[in-house]
């Protein structure tokens, strides 16, 4: 079907990306768990987002030991502001499985790889390739893109029939005398930085626009095709910041399901009036002084927004809360929480970060 990329092209894109290459904190350190780490951090998150908590992550954990060993509520809170919660939790879970199993040594082959929690084939031939110079694709969106042009293939993008006839023109290109680590990595900058996904690419800078389909055929507006995502489920959310004093109300969400085992300011579904906010107060056992709106703001998940009003509630000193899922908690004991960047307006309000 598709046209194969060979090992002498896969070997030009590589010499563009030794000359050209970005330089990024976990590139070239020769540590499999740095390209571990980045390559979980940087699905779903921009570089730019990534490139501080990398460094951050890494000083405070500098080893998959350390990480095995990590509180949770330590590990979410060097996480926070990634999203995608779940990675972290999966990262911990990989860690002691790495330390059980493999002698805190990340394996070397796709196949142990991928038997690990939180690694998938993208992943697993991320590690393999970029750390241990394996013969292993990793095809992500960036990839698809790049190969999707070259073969002027107008499928659509999110079929998985489309991912494996794209990914099957990488079959040659892995050979012997390829870096594969550097093949990897090519592939991923000249998507970011030449073959972008959005806006023009720069197809006079790029190693491979000589045998590039779309790019001869003047087709890169229309190619990759992607179709529509189903739109998102809006929830309006009514968020409660409680205060007695300088202490505010956290409440640790429960341990399955969105944003599980993060701290947030208490939220109810809908938008509620005053007085049922000021009932919903009183139930939880609090005596409220004052109520004044904050500024409303949205967050958007992969699948669903919140559209959020929320209020701040004066209240008399507190001494019983509802459940231990509660807790009362000055700004200074706050920074040691992970709240997830969607209450990142009112975290910011309060200057609750620093
Ligand atoms: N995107 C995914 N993995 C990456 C990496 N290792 N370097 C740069 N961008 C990436």
């Amino acid at each position: 079907m598709s046209k194969m990329i060979t090992p002498a092209q896969a070997e030009t894109l590589c010499a563009w990306y030794r000359k050209n290459k970005r330089q990024l904190p976990w590139r070239d350190t020769g540590d499999p768990y740095d390209v571990w780490l980045s390559e979980i951090m940087l699905q779903q998150t921009r570089i730019e987002a990534v490139r501080d908590k990398f460094i951050t992550f890494r000083k405070e954990l500098p080893d998959i030991a350390s990480l095995a060993a990590c509180d949770d509520d330590r590990l979410m809170r060097l996480w926070e502001g990634l999203g995608y919660y779940s990675r972290a939790r999966n990262l911990k879970k990989c860690a002691q499985a790495v330390m059980e199993k493999h002698g805190g040594k990340l394996p070397d082959t796709k196949e142990e790889l991928l038997k690990l929690p939180g690694i998938g084939p993208y992943t697993a031939g991320a590690i393999a390739s970029i750390a241990y110079a394996k013969p292993e694709p990793a095809v992500d969106g960036n990839v698809l893109r790049i190969l999707a042009r070259i073969a002027g293939c107008r499928d659509d993008i999110r079929e998985e029939s489309t991912k494996m006839n794209l990914a099957e023109m990488l079959d040659e290109a892995y050979a012997p005398d390829v870096n594969a680590s550097d093949l990897t990595q090519a592939l991923m900058e000249l998507g970011q930085t030449v073959c972008v996904p959005n806006g023009v690419p720069k197809c006079d800078m790029c190693p491979w626009s000589s045998f590039c389909s779309a790019h001869l055929n003047n087709e890169t507006a229309q190619i990759p095709y992607r179709s529509r995502l189903k739109e998102r489920k809006i929830e309006q959310r009514t968020l409660l910041v409680i205060r007695d004093g300088n202490r505010f109300l956290l409440h640790k969400r429960s341990a399955k399901g969105l944003l599980a085992g993060l701290y947030e300011f208490y939220g109810l579904n809908g938008w509620l009036s005053e007085k049922e906010i000021l009932k919903a107060v009183s139930d939880l056992g609090f005596t409220p002084l004052r109520i004044h709106p904050l500024p409303e703001s949205k967050h958007i998940f992969t699948h669903l927004e919140w559209h959020m009003k929320a209020y701040e509630i004066m209240c008399e000193e507190c001494s019983v809360l509802p459940d231990d899922s509660f807790l009362l908690a000055e700004k200074k004991e706050l920074q040691f929480l992970a709240v997830p960047s969607a209450f990142r307006t009112y975290t910011d309000w309060y200057s609750l970060r620093d």
